[in-house]
């Protein structure tokens, strides 16, 4: 049994997590795989969001055909119109989509789930960014936002198929704050099956961005969408 010192503060509870349901979630690069299971996924679950693009017009169409009052705009104006920001563009537009929203961008939290990778003939390889991680160059790249790294290992196709009701995953989540990192960890928790895992500072980030590269090589040998369980938590 365990006994607490009454003297002593109580640690408070990792699994307590925050009310998000009045949060406004929005994803540039929305029109995309990962965007746009992700905005499908969350507003299934009851949440407002915006699919942002660099084309409003692909945005509207994007957003009409996941339904679930699903919102579109550009870039822009999805991240003025949101509390929380989603980066899924590919990396090769990251740092040019980061730059040109600062202002936007400033004040509000954002979510990058962007892995790093290269191809080749022997398949995926990690990048190794000048920052350290996509997430940091996100971080170097907007000083006023709040910036978190989540939903790196998740399958689009698991997430845009209408017929499974669950995804059993665990999401980790790094960041700097454990406030914002709790609110991504109930955002992550809006989908049913999936377990949001704070796993610390975005420091950290490299590796849980390149292990995609490893979640590829485990896909093409078993033809499955594997994700990750962290045990013994
Ligand atoms: N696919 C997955 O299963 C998965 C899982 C986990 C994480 N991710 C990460 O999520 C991100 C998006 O993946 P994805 O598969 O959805 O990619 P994607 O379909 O190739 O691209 C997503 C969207 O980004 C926009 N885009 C394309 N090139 C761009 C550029 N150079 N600059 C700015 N925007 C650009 C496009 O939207 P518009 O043309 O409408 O602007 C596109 O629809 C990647 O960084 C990936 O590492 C993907």
């Amino acid at each position: 049994m365990t006994t607490h010192d009454a003297t002593s503060p109580q640690r408070p509870d990792p699994w307590e997590l925050p009310d998000v349901s009045d949060l406004v979630i929005g994803v540039l690069g929305g029109t995309g795989d990962q965007g746009r299971g992700l905005a499908y996924r969350l507003a299934r679950a009851g949440q407002r969001v915006v699919v942002g693009s660099r084309a409003a017009d692909r945005a509207a169409a994007v957003a009409e055909e996941i339904g679930h009052g699903v919102e579109g705009a550009d870039n822009a104006e999805c991240a003025r119109r949101s509390d929380v920001v989603i980066v899924a563009v590919p990396w090769e537009g990251h740092a040019r989509t980061l730059s040109s929203l600062t202002a936007e961008l400033a004040g509000k939290l954002v979510v990058d789930c962007v892995n790093p990778l290269g191809f080749d003939k022997r398949g995926a390889y990690a990048i190794v960014p000048e920052e350290g991680s996509a997430a940091e160059q996100a971080q170097a790249l907007l000083p006023d936002s709040r910036v978190t790294a989540a939903f790196h290992h998740l399958s689009a196709v698991l997430l845009k198929d209408p017929e499974l009701e669950r995804i059993d995953t665990d999401v980790m989540v790094l960041g700097e704050s454990r406030e914002d990192c709790a609110t991504v960890q109930a955002i992550a928790q809006l989908i049913p099956g999936m377990r949001g895992v704070f796993a610390g500072r975005l420091r950290n980030a490299h590796q849980v961005e390149a292990l995609v590269a490893n979640l590829i090589s485990v896909n093409r040998r078993y033809r499955a969408h594997a994700g990750i369980r962290l045990t013994d938590i």
